[in-house]
């Protein structure tokens, strides 16, 4: 956004997209790696002494976001493309900017790798999409449980670890970030730590990869117990690696999303089906064909869609990311569908912006119930958050005339340069810059 005056009235420059609806998307796609796969490892590389290369890491402001917070602690970040190198030798910081941790969720990922490589850290509460109370309860809860001292004052939490012993933690709900942060946290405990109830997301797998790679005692991830060997020793052996983060699956189910929206035709290249099936089996039972190889997914979606029952939960469950694309494509589906909210609470605004296009969505206690007229009109829409502007997107691809989509900084931090992507297949998309008044 850039601000300037015109008339003495102050305007700031926001972007939208503008699209035209009604073009069936065609062609191909090649996944970016992903943002939730790369946000944790990029925290990861504070922790081994020496270089790490970050491969196939997206163009994303949360990225770029973390970068800064990476740099702002003292850490080197150079950036070449879709390859990242950070090295963490002249970390000197361990108070993170309170203006950085209230621009994405992922800063709390600082924790764990601050406190086990400088058993220390202060930060504020994190920022991130609007869609819920996002506590990090869990998250202070297992680090005391290794031995962590957390003081609360001013809006800040000062945390010092003078030595952390191993425990065995047990969460009470799979979070994903806690899970990540305490995984990273355990490897400065001396001793083994036994994380039950963790959570399983492939992005969870791919953590511990990087982390094996250097050279930490991680295993279990992928299941609902994850075992840590962490301590002086095992840090002082973490040297830095090269690492491909994996494909991002919730970008990938978009862009399905986009092509059965459309009634088009799609072949997603370095794709994992294996980390996206939940979703995969919805979009065959509302029609769609599919066919699956080990990186790649093909989609050819129906004249129209049918409806469905869905209830997103944690991985391997529906992923709550893809709850706001499939609102759409329920929308745009013949007869009525149920959609069950059980992660984020407040993901169902987006079925505010879809009623102005045209969509007949009653929502309660978590439950959507969605009577899909097959049709959806373009229409001045704004995006709530990141996952909700996807779906916007999608909607406006499927919806009869032209539909605007605001405040799309929310997308921006998800998805790399949507409007290119989507373009490559035949949508009518383009970014536009307005004034507006501050
Ligand atoms: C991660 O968020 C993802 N973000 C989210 O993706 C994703 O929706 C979410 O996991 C669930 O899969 C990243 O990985 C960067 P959680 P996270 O901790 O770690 C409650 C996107 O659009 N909770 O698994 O914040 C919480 O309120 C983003 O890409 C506590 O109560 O999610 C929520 O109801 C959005 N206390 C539930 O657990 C805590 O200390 C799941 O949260 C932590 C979480």
């Amino acid at each position: 956004m850039e601000c300037g005056k015109t008339d003495c009235v102050e305007v700031r420059i926001v972007e939208c997209f503008e699209i035209i609806g009604g073009k069936r998307l065609q062609g191909e796609y090649t996944l970016s790696g992903a943002k939730n796969g790369v946000l944790p490892i990029l925290a990861a590389a504070l922790l081994p002494e020496g270089e790490s290369r970050i491969l196939d890491c997206p163009g994303l402001s949360d990225v770029a976001a973390m970068v800064q917070i990476l740099e702002a602690l003292g850490c080197r970040a150079e950036r070449e493309g879709r390859v990242l190198t950070l090295d963490p030798q002249a970390l000197c910081c361990t108070e993170i900017p309170a203006e950085l941790m209230k621009r994405m969720r992922s800063s709390v990922f600082l924790m764990g790798p601050l406190l086990a490589r400088c058993g220390e850290v202060t930060l504020c509460c994190p920022g991130g999409c609007d869609i819920g109370c996002r506590p990090i309860d869990l998250h202070l809860e297992g680090l005391k449980k290794l031995g962590v001292e957390i003081r609360e004052e001013g809006g800040l939490f000062r945390c010092r670890a003078a030595r952390m012993k191993g425990a065995e933690i047990r969460l009470p709900f799979p979070s994903v970030g806690a899970t990540e942060n305490l995984m990273m946290a355990a490897l400065g405990a001396e001793g083994e730590t036994l994380i039950r109830g963790a959570a399983r997301e492939p992005e969870i797998v791919d953590l511990q990869h990087f982390l094996q790679k250097c050279g930490a005692r991680v295993r279990g991830a992928g299941t609902s117990v994850i075992r840590v060997k962490g301590g002086r020793t095992q840090m002082a052996a973490l040297r830095g690696t090269e690492h491909r983060v994996l494909p991002d699956r919730i970008e990938g189910g978009t862009y399905l999303a986009a092509a059965a929206a459309t009634g088009g035709e799609l072949l997603l290249q370095n794709a994992c089906p294996d980390h996206m099936e939940s979703f995969l089996q919805v979009l065959e039972t509302m029609g769609c064909r599919l066919l699956r190889s080990p990186d790649t997914v093909y989609i050819k979606a129906p004249g129209r869609l049918r409806p469905a029952a869905v209830r997103t939960g944690p991985h391997p469950g529906f992923p709550t990311d893809l709850q706001s694309p499939l609102l759409t494509l329920m929308c745009l589906a013949e007869g009525e569908s149920q959609l069950e909210e059980t992660i984020f609470e407040a993901r169902f605004r987006t079925a505010e912006e879809l009623a102005k296009m045209g969509a007949a969505v009653t929502v309660s206690e978590g439950r959507a119930r969605i009577r899909g007229t097959g049709r959806l009109f373009g229409a001045r829409v704004q995006a709530p958050d990141l996952r909700g502007g996807a779906a916007l997107v999608v909607a406006g691809l499927a919806a009869e005339g032209k539909t605007i989509v605001e405040n799309i900084c929310h997308i921006d931090r998800g998805y790399d340069t949507l409007e290119l992507g989507m373009g490559t297949l035949g949508a009518e998309m383009i970014r536009k810059g307005q004034n507006k008044k501050k």
